[in-house]
């Protein structure tokens, strides 16, 4: 009896989430050093059917990191990033279509088998990403940054209830296809949307001061602070595009930008539906 009237608890915690998130976009993106070759852990697919059902609005962007250098290794490339960006040429562009592919065909079966509708896409397809070439000091090749986001066809499928699965490429004014970083990609269709929620989930808790002491994570961290915290590189590789992800959404409309641990337990549900959020906030 007790345990059954703690289950009603725990439902009744989740009303005012339910009615708060009705309807509204929340963009998730999964990590592309989480996301393996066979998709991503059926755990993360249950959230966000669990979203979708309550009358959320979910959009998944997935990367694939470990299967494209994997795949890259088989053709004899060897996988170098700056900044936490891949280098990539010609030919890697089309190993990282192909890998990403794969992994997308799998995520929107399994979403679907599971009893969701999803609709799988990449950002080079009806206009979804536009990109230019990424300058930094050092040159990247095909790495895009975005530089337009046409979200028609997605705010069409999301009315309808069906779960857009996107992985990230876009499409230059050169007619090339470029590669982009996941984070980038998800945090801009976010503030295309205007979503209510931005979350990233990674292979790590958040932001730490001390990337080898989970104690020293950041639970409500301010978009500034992040910024100082890039300069004195205590951020550094994959976390930048992710922490300037969540700077450009805050700034950028975003409600709320969260970054959680994909491998705890129904991470997205337990900061969705309950009152103790868990991971890094951060805010404007
Ligand atoms: N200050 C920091 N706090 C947490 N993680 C950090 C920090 N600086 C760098 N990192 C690194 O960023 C990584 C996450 O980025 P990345 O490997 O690109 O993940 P994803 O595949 O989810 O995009 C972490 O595993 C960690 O090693
Ligand atoms: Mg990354």
């Amino acid at each position: 009896m007790k345990a059954a009237i703690k289950k009603s608890e725990v439902l009744i915690e989740a009303l005012p989430y339910i009615r708060k998130f009705f309807e509204k976009t929340i963009v998730i993106k999964y990590g592309g050093s989480a996301v393996e070759e066979k998709g991503i852990e059926k755990g993360i697919l249950e959230d966000v059917i669990f979203m979708n059902y309550a009358g959320m609005r979910p959009i998944l962007v997935h990367g694939g990191g470990p299967y494209i250098s994997k795949m890259m290794k088989k053709a004899g490339l060897e996988p170098k990033f700056i900044q936490g960006r891949r280098v990539t040429d010609t030919q890697t562009v089309h190993i990282i279509d192909k890998a990403l592919g794969t992994i997308n065909r799998k995520i929107v079966k399994a979403l679907k088998d599971m009893g969701a509708q999803a609709f799988g896409m990449s950002g080079r397809e009806n206009g979804l990403i536009r990109v230019k070439k990424m300058k930094l000091e050092y040159d990247l090749g095909f790495v895009g940054e975005v530089t337009a986001v046409d979200t028609t066809v997605v705010k069409r499928l999301i009315k309808d209830n069906i779960i857009p699965v996107i992985y990230p490429l876009g499409v230059g004014r050169d007619g090339n296809i470029y590669n982009v970083n996941a984070d980038d990609v998800a945090s801009e269709i976010a503030m295309a949307l205007k979503a209510e929620k931005f979350v990233l989930l990674t292979n790590v808790n958040g932001i730490m001061k001390d990337k080898s002491d989970p104690k020293t994570l950041y639970r409500t961290i301010r978009a500034a602070e992040v910024e100082r915290l890039i300069k004195k590189s205590i951020i550094d590789s994959g976390m930048i595009p992710k922490a300037r992800a969540c700077i450009n959404a805050t700034k950028g409309g975003v409600k709320k930008a969260h970054m959680l641990n994909a491998s705890i337990p129904h991470a997205l549900l337990l900061e969705i539906f309950t009152d103790k959020g868990i991971g890094t906030e951060i805010v404007k």
